[in-house]
Formats: C-alpha cells, sequence, structure tokens
C-alpha cells in the first residue's frame, strides 16, 4: 500500500488505485468527463488533471489513468491546474457550444470566455460511447473512424450496423447529447445563463483553492493567514478593508 500525500492528506492507497480512486476515496473532488466508473479510463479530455511532485520535477497528469505510488505528492487544485483546467473547458467548449454538461462546467470553473473559434460539432471524441457500447452493452457496435478533421465515431464502413440493438447506451453517456444547452448561439458560444460568479480569490495568494466555499474570499482567512496581501488589486479581483482581523474584508470579483 503506498503511502501518498494528497493536498496534504498522507493515507496509504490500496494498490492499484489511479489518483481519481484515492480521492475520490478521500472525498476531494477532481472533475471528470471521458471517465465513467462502469468503463475502463482512457485518458482522452484531460480535465481531470493533477500536479504531481515538486518545485522543477512537478508535472501534470491525469489522474484517472495515473495509478499511486509510493511517495507520490499530489495536489489537485494549483494554480496551474486549475488554469490549464480552464483552459481545456474552453477548448471543449468551442468544439461544442451545444453541450449542456460542457456548459454547466463552465459555469461551475468560472470559464468566462472561449478564445477558440467555435466548431459546432457535436461530439468531442470523449470515447465514452464506445467504451459503453463495447463495454457494458457488449455490441461493439461503434468505433474511431478517421483521423485529423475527418475524425468522427461511427459503425464499420460508416453502414448501418446489424449488431447495434438500439439501447440507446451510447446516447445516454454522451456528454454532447445527452442534454442540449439552449442558451449558446452564434453570438454567444459560452451560454453562461446559470453562471455562478463566485470565485475564490484563493490562488492569487496560495498555490492551491483553500476557499472550497466558493466565498469568493468573503470568509477572509487569506487575509487573516497573509495580511501582507491585503492590497491585491487584479485585473480581476480588488480587495479593500472595511474592518479588522479579517471581519468585514471584501474581495469581490468584478
Ligand atoms: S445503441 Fe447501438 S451503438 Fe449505441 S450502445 Fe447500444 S448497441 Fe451500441
Ligand atoms: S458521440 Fe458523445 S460519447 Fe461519443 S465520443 Fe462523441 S461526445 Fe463522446
Ligand atoms: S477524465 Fe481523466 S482524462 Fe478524461
Amino acid at each position: 500500500m503506498p503511502n501518498i500525500t494528497l493536498d496534504g492528506n498522507h493515507f496509504n492507497a490500496p494498490d492499484g488505485w489511479t489518483i481519481l480512486e484515492t480521492a475520490r476515496f478521500l472525498g476531494i473532488e477532481i472533475p471528470t468527463l471521458c471517465y465513467d466508473e462502469g468503463l475502463s479510463s482512457w485518458g482522452g479530455c484531460r480535465l481531470c488533471i493533477v500536479e504531481i511532485g515538486e518545485g522543477e520535477k512537478a508535472k501534470i497528469v491525469t489522474s484517472c489513468t495515473y495509478p499511486v505510488e509510493e511517495g507520490l505528492i499530489i495536489r489537485t487544485a494549483t494554480k496551474r491546474v486549475v488554469e490549464s483546467r480552464k483552459m481545456i473547458i474552453e477548448l471543449l467548449i468551442a468544439q461544442c457550444p451545444t453541450s449542456k454538461t460542457l456548459q454547466d462546467l463552465a459555469s461551475k470553473f468560472g470559464v468566462q470566455k472561449v478564445r477558440f473559434e467555435p466548431k459546432w460539432e457535436d461530439c468531442i471524441y470523449c470515447g465514452l460511447c464506445v467504451r459503453m457500447c463495447s463495454e457494458q452493452m457488449m455490441a461493439g457496435a461503434i468505433g474511431f473512424a478517421f483521423r485529423g478533421d475527418k475524425l468522427k465515431i461511427t459503425t464499420p464502413f460508416d453502414e448501418k450496423s446489424e449488431i447495434c440493438r438500439r439501447c440507446g447506451g451510447c446516447m445516454y453517456i454522451c456528454p454532447a447529447c445527452s442534454q442540449r444547452c439552449p442558451g449558446s448561439d452564434e453570438t454567444k458560444v459560452l451560454c453562461g445563463s446559470c453562471y455562478n460568479s463566485l470565485q475564490p480569490s484563493c490562488l492569487d495568494i496560495y498555490d492551491n483553492y483553500m476557499c472550497y466555499e466558493g466565498l469568493a474570499g468573503d470568509c477572509g482567512t487569506c487575509l487573516r493567514e497573509k495580511p501582507e496581501q491585503k492590497n491585491i488589486d487584479t485585473e480581476k479581483n480588488k480587495v479593500s478593508e472595511k474592518g479588522k482581523g479579517g471581519k468585514g474584508v471584501s474581495i469581490k470579483n468584478k
């Protein structure tokens, strides 16, 4: 049982567990998209990235495929991870703006813009449907075909399948077509209708999210612990001190 450190928690993880399995066991949330407990891990979407190691040797890995090993130090919400994750969501939304799953992820993780050209496709190539069809429905009726711009999910030779049972498993699990977002259109790729503006400001002070309550810094813990940071005034955050001991201190997103 390798001894690991996950977000500061020391833990003996069972052999063979991945970082994601360990984090979930400990109640630490890591977002996923192409992962499903009932299917094999594929590591395609990269949404579940975490940072392992320390200093110059720190690197980003996908938690759904990376097995725990002795002495592994893992951080799930560093600035590098959070910002990379936001960019991954941007890329995915640009691929398929009509996916409610993706729009909800954008809201949850505070993605406020999409810098990539929208493609308005119906697939993000997560491969869930393919694994669902072969591993749960035991049909193997669909798979990836072609490459590059022509990449798509289809039946062999793109023909009507004799082995597809029309069970709907592939559609049920698809993050692009199971739920449609009605809020995105040509003028507004990022729907934002259910946008949650409560983004904690911790990352400007620590290299980790500390405020898991989504209080946008209102709890003041960050200022009490690092008082020299009181005058933060970044593009995103404005800090003003209205009281003492952290009470009344407010950090608001513009
Ligand atoms: S509907 Fe057909 S392609 Fe889809 S999961 Fe079922 S058997 Fe596979
Ligand atoms: S059709 Fe849906 S489930 Fe299949 S790869 Fe595309 S986005 Fe994923
Ligand atoms: S959930 Fe791990 S790479 Fe997609």
